[in-house]
């Protein structure tokens, strides 16, 4: 290229200087995501996300977007190696920013490594709020579960009309037991109650005992906070039981397993809160699942899409700040304002939490449909 011979003063005449010091800086993005073990479809969709944002860019921004790579590491899908991953990515890869992961109590297990690299973490979809408490590096471009809870509570009394609330939790996931703290608080401000508490560990296949327990209480809604593998069996098993109770949820039943695990009869007229609808009619959001659909054969889920946004964020403050600095990255990524994502419209508080909009899907038996949608502030309105 021409600009390889000129000097910089020569540069600077052609006022080339700031594209020269900017073509210094590239931004390397350690991946860290699930990509084996209990929660691999977070994973595989995150990853799918990411790399189709990337090649978006590329056709929007090519000089941003070859000043970007990535590399991936796998963590398995539980907190033990997702502390691992992270030290290879930070230590051997040398990435400037880790971008990850999706369970809270993975992604919880990795800031601290972020932190003491004195580098930046991002995670486009753990929700839980002690994640971006851990210090000032870390954000996350989607919602927090104080919020998802209050929207869940809010749309269990007032729209479906049911007040007793029953809860199963996984008790060794951060983000079950403070989604269902959140929802809890949540219940009681809006005149509901919570008639029974009951608990599982992720892994177990038989949840007949906690149900019967539950079953005794009457609840009219059961909460599962947890993860598709386990809701799926839950679901099922009630309805082996001929338990009729409507199931609600959080993002973490965002899965296709869910269906056949559940079996189509049992994932059926079930609610859950997520990032983003498939079906939602705005032509961007239909333009993204025509071409995820095109290039994946399969259609995308909430972290294809978080993950799809989440990237082009982070690419959106690396081009502000124009600088792999972490301090420069930090600023950036603070001033994110309205960026217009596919998972809705998204800004960076003050607690570098994503405020945006959550989505509530109905479950179908084979797939789950747009029935809400609740903007940030609007929890106590959804009716
Ligand atoms: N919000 C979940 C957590 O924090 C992870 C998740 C995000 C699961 C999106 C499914 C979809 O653990």
């Amino acid at each position: 290229m021409i600009m390889h011979r000129l000097t910089l003063p020569v540069a600077a005449a052609f006022g080339l200087v700031s594209a020269v010091a900017f073509a210094a800086n590239t931004l390397k993005v350690g991946a860290v995501f699930g990509l084996s073990g209990a929660q691999s479809t977070y994973g595989e969709e995150s990853i799918n996300g990411m790399e189709m944002a990337l090649d978006d860019l590329k056709a929007k921004d090519p000089a941003l977007a070859s000043r970007i790579t990535v590399v991936k590491e796998d963590e398995k899908s539980n907190p033990i190696d997702a502390a691992l991953a992270v030290k290879k990515v930070l230590n051997v890869d040398k990435v400037d920013l880790v971008f990850g992961s999706v369970a809270s109590s993975n992604t919880l297990a990795m800031g601290s490594a972020v932190i003491e690299a004195g580098k930046v973490q991002v995670t486009p979809a753990s929700t839980n709020p002690e994640v971006t408490k851990k210090g000032d590096a870390v954000f996350r471009t989607c919602f927090i579960d104080p919020f998802q809870g209050s929207v869940l509570a809010d749309f269990a009394v007032h729209r479906l009309n049911k007040k007793k609330a029953a809860i199963l939790l996984d008790h060794k996931s951060d983000y079950s037991k403070g989604l269902a703290e959140a929802f809890t608080v949540a219940l009681k401000a809006a005149g509901g109650e919570v008639v029974a508490n009951e608990s599982y560990e992720a892994g177990k296949k038989d949840f007949k005992t906690q149900l019967t327990k539950i079953r005794a209480k009457h609840p009219e809604v059961l909460l599962v906070p947890g993860y598709y593998q386990e809701v799926g069996l839950i679901m099922k098993q009630a309805q082996q039981m001929g338990f009729k109770v409507t199931l609600l949820g959080g993002d973490g039943w965002d899965s296709p397993t869910l269906y056949e695990l559940a079996g189509a009869d049992a994932a059926k007229g079930n609610y859950f809160s997520t990032h983003f609808a498939p079906d939602d009619k705005d032509p961007r959001v239909q333009k993204f699942v025509k071409d995820y659909t095109a290039r994946f054969h399969k259609a995308p889920g909430a972290m294809s899409a978080s993950s799809y946004d989440g990237i082009l964020v982070v690419a959106d403050a690396f081009k502000r700040a124009g600088s792999n600095d972490p301090a420069a990255l930090k600023k950036a990524l603070s001033a994110t304002k309205d960026f217009v994502g596919v998972a809705g419209t998204l800004s960076i508080n003050a607690q570098r939490d994503a405020v945006k909009p959550a989505v509530i899907l109905k479950t179908e038996g084979n797939k789950a449909v747009f029935e809400a949608k609740i903007e940030p502030g609007q929890a106590n309105k959804s009716h």
